[in-house]
């Protein structure tokens, strides 16, 4: 969604000045053009290089400076931009804003502009709990900024607390969020589970698969950036939780079982790219299995709830089925027993489409029987088609 839009990117001088130079770079290398402010302070710690290597854009420093076709005369950065992001941003920034100043390139492009605007505070802890500071927080989330982090560390004062420039994937993350808020799937509801169900042995092992939840979380960010207001019910993954995404962790197939049904109350669509287990120990040890020296241990197992098969409503239903061979055909006889309207198929014999990958190349099938063979993509592309399909179909 970043592709060929216009980020202006504000840098005030903070120490988390040098983190902002990899916000840069991840923005340029999603295909936005990235413009960048920053102020005297910022240049103090990092410089109008780094930034300019890493976006191949000018960066502007200079209100008056003639030569300049971002200057003062013609407000054209507020006209340009897409989004604005100001990070880090200091607590002095967001009092110019509350106060509407412009004596300086940023203050003046933000009160000049109609885009949406995004601040990533980063500052001491005291300067961040302080009332003036939290009132001024306050105000800007009024006028309709999204203010993402700050998160809590160890901070340049050598203390401890809130105060740190969230992480890179949270700031983008709020940036997409803030951006897609008039998305073409506006107020829609969605619940989305991923990742790989655990189911105990024993209180330190699990059964469990090689999902890395990344297809499913893929699915609930892209959602969120076309305005969609998602649940995700989560199975344990390594991803980060994302910004702006009601995230419910859940352990078991039971777990999600009941997670999803709360959830689907009141949804308009149920995507389960989750790799659920199929079957849980009957009963699970309530103390450690001790090995024996000899001999072979036996586990009896028991089906899990079929979720998609239980859950009944009048949303949407999205599976996915991974598969090792015959994979339309299975898919379609899942599609049809499991009274879907899409199935997502994955051919899993692939080393480049789906665990684990960051790629997948999937086959979708719909209730009517059309077969769309997508090419290799990312899985937030792939996300992407997926909901082209969902939006299509809920307008028949
Ligand atoms: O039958 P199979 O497990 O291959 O079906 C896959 C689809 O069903 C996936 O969307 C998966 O999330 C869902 N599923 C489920 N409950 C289970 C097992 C799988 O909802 N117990």
């Amino acid at each position: 969604m970043l592709k060929d839009k216009t980020v202006v990117l504000g840098v005030t001088g903070s120490i988390a000045a040098y983190k902002a130079a990899d916000i840069a770079s991840k923005l340029a290398q999603s295909g936005a053009k990235v413009l960048t402010v920053m102020t005297g302070s910022a240049r103090e710690f990092v410089t109008p290089l780094t930034f300019r290597s890493v976006t191949g854009q000018p960066v502007i420093t200079d209100m008056f400076d003639s030569q300049s076709q971002f200057s003062v005369q013609h407000v054209s950065l507020a006209d340009m931009a897409d989004a604005i992001l100001i990070a880090p941003a200091t607590a002095q920034i967001m009092a110019k804003l509350v106060a509407g100043l412009a004596d300086d390139m940023i203050s003046l492009t933000v009160l000049a502009t109609k885009a949406p605007v995004v601040i990533a505070p980063a500052m001491d802890h005291n300067m961040w709990e302080s009332p003036v500071t939290q009132n001024n927080v306050t105000r800007l989330r009024a006028r309709g900024f999204t203010i993402v982090g700050p998160g809590k560390g160890h901070l340049a004062s050598g203390k401890e607390g809130w105060g740190r420039l969230e992480d890179t994937e949270k700031v983008l993350g709020a940036l997409r969020m803030t951006m897609g808020r008039k998305g073409d799937l506006l107020g829609r509801r969605f619940v989305v589970t991923a990742g790989g169900t655990q189911e105990p042995i024993d209180p330190v092992r699990v059964i469990t698969n090689r999902s890395s939840g990344k297809m499913g979380y893929a699915i609930a960010e892209a959602a969120r950036d076309r305005g969609a207001e998602v649940t995700l019910v989560t199975a344990p993954t390594a991803l980060a939780q994302p910004v702006g995404i009601n995230t419910i962790p859940v352990n078991t197939a039971r777990e999600m079982n009941q997670a999803v049904a709360k959830a689907v109350l009141n949804a308009d669509v149920l995507i389960m790219a989750a790799a659920v287990a199929d079957y849980q120990v009957a009963s699970p040890s309530l103390s450690k299995i001790k090995k024996e020296a000899t001999g072979r241990l036996t586990l009896e197992l028991e089906r899990t709830p079929d979720i998609l098969g239980e859950t009944k409503g009048s949303f949407l239903r999205v599976g996915f089925a991974a598969e090792s061979e015959g994979l339309v055909r299975n898919a379609a006889q899942k599609l049809k027993s499991k009274a879907l309207d899409l199935i997502v198929a994955n051919d899993i014999t692939q080393a480049d489409s789906g665990f684990g990958t960051d790629t997948n190349r999937v086959v979708i099938i719909d209730r009517a029987g059309s077969v769309e063979a997508l090419p290799l993509l990312t899985k937030y592309e792939v996300a992407e088609r997926i909901l082209d399909r969902v939006n299509a179909l809920s307008k028949v």
